[in-house]
């Protein structure tokens, strides 16, 4: 099985948030299931130089652009450059220029992705022809709507990170789309009079994926599904959960470069240096009050805001706080002047690093996910498997990843964090004081770190769904069976 997946985000090549963690990671998962996977990606600054055995496949004009495909590899991943220097080499991120505004552009870069991956996905590169293309998130949306209006026979699935994300754009870059006119309508990708990327794939895609099954469901909802409710009822039977994985070689305490020092469940003492590590680093008093920790992007949807309110509880408990991440300034501001307030017990760090972020999970007692929705979070399983305690949401993947300990789980011997209800203040600090409560009680701690950290969210089992995906849509696709469908 050959498949061309499509992503503007792939670890460890470019990456904002866990998008690209599980672009990065399936593929590998994916391979020993007989899936072979290339990804399409922008040709961002920094990416081609990284690649190895890297080769010139073909040359196209795509929407006016001159588009180079170069193919590589970086280890497991065997990656197919979009090389078009005008749209993607630029200064900025892969959405946002240096004053963190939109590329004003941004419709323009990710249609030329989509129909150059649509491009592939219907006549092959050089003979390699995929028998299925996977699309993940608004930036690939597009490729849907193109193969629809190609007429190309190959199955296309589109995996929905964040329904918040939609690609929006004026109905004014329709005309540059080279799409069929039929297309900017209610049923197609015309959304409130304007185009929408993401839409565009939910309508065409043969299949919906999205990154657990709560968050599937929840969609469907006019609480959660951001406008898209309608569209996605429409393709209800199409839609399948699918909760995401982690990568547990990149993300394992025991080998991780990252951290202080090495450990894992059995020789979790270790672990202390971790923290040491970590007090050191963001300036906390030395003291054996729990470290929580939030590395987030700090938005609206991760209820950063929902912090202000606790945190005089998790000082008065002789709790230290890092906030760690980069986003919203508006929600930033208040924290750092709040965070004054607390000199040696929290502190707000405004970055972003990979290395940063795993000895926070190395070294935290306890990771806060306050999301207002959160499709599946990755956070929280690198916490359990770090042995770092979620206190999470009850919402999306978090709300099916992270069991409660209540009296009922820990008797089972199954709890592995604590949950609130989202959105409550309340009950946040009622998760946080029975968490707090909990790390003062040593081998009630120990318990909950012990099945935390035998969780098992490898992506073993998910990919496997996939795969079963995959091969489910090929067969419907096959010669037979589009006679049959009429
Ligand atoms: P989302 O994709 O919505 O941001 P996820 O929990 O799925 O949320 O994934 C977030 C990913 O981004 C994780 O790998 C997390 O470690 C990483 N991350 C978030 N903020 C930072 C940061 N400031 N520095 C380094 N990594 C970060
Ligand atoms: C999105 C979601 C997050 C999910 C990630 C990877 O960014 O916000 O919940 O884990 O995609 O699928």
């Amino acid at each position: 099985m050959l498949v061309l997946s499509a992503s503007s985000e792939l670890f460890p090549l470019i990456k904002t948030g866990g998008l690209a963690d599980v672009t990065g990671a399936l593929p590998k998962a994916l391979k020993p299931l007989g899936v072979t996977t290339r990804t399409i990606l922008p040709g961002y600054p920094g990416i081609l130089p990284r690649l190895t055995n890297v080769q010139d496949e073909a040359e196209m004009v795509v929407l006016g652009e001159s588009v180079q495909l170069k193919s590589g590899q970086l280890e497991d991943l065997n990656v197919i450059v979009a090389h078009c220097p005008a749209l993607f080499e630029r200064d900025g991120g892969p959405y946002l220029n240096q004053e963190g505004w939109d590329h004003a552009d941004n419709w323009k870069r990710f249609a030329v992705l989509s129909l150059a991956t649509a491009n592939v996905a219907s006549m092959g590169l050089n003979g390699w022809r995929p028998n299925v293309v996977h699309l993940h998130d608004w930036q690939t949306g597009l490729t849907a709507a193109y193969l629809k209006a190609m007429g190309a026979q190959i199955p296309v699935v589109l995996s929905i990170h964040n329904l918040a994300f939609q690609g929006q754009f004026s109905s004014n870059v329709f005309g540059e789309l080279q799409l069929p006119g039929e297309f900017f309508s209610v049923e197609k990708l015309e959304y409130f009079g304007s185009v929408s990327f993401l839409k565009a794939g939910i309508s065409c895609a043969d299949s919906i994926t999205t990154v657990s099954p709560t968050y599937a469901r929840e969609i469907l909802t006019d609480e959660l599904g951001m406008g898209m409710q309608g569209i996605l009822a429409t393709r209800r039977d199409a839609i399948k959960g699918i909760v995401n994985g982690i990568d547990t070689e990149v993300w394992n305490p025991l080998t991780d470069a990252c951290i202080s020092c090495n450990y894992d469940n059995r020789t979790i003492g270790r672990r202390a240096h971790n923290r040491a590590a970590l007090e050191r680093r963001f300036q906390l008093t030395a003291d054996r009050g729990p470290v929580l920790s939030v590395v987030s992007r700090l938005t609206w949807q991760k209820g950063i805001d929902l912090l202000h309110p606790v945190l005089p509880g998790i000082m008065d408990r002789g709790g230290k706080l890092i906030i760690y991440g980069q986003g919203d300034p508006a929600l930033i501001h208040p924290l750092i002047e709040e965070s004054w307030k607390y000199p040696g017990r929290m502190v707000v760090h405004v970055g972003y690093s990979e290395a940063d972020a795993h000895l926070l999970h190395a070294g935290s007692d306890i990771i806060i996910q306050p999301s207002r929705f959160e499709p599946c979070g990755l956070t929280q399983l690198y916490a359990l498997r770090y042995g770092a305690i979620p206190i999470v949401a009850r919402t999306g993947g978090l709300a099916e990843t992270i069991i409660d300990a209540n009296e009922a789980a820990m008797a089972a011997r199954v709890a592995t964090g604590f949950q609130f209800q989202p959105g409550s203040v309340e009950d946040f600090y009622h998760a946080i004081d029975r968490a707090l409560t909990g790390f003062e009680r040593p081998s009630f701690w120990r318990r909950l770190q012990n099945q935390a950290m035998k969780a098992d969210f490898s992506w073993q089992r998910s990919a496997a769904r996939y795969a079963d995906l995959y091969s489910e849509l090929r067969k419907d696709m096959a010669p037979d069976a589009r006679i049959y469908r009429g």
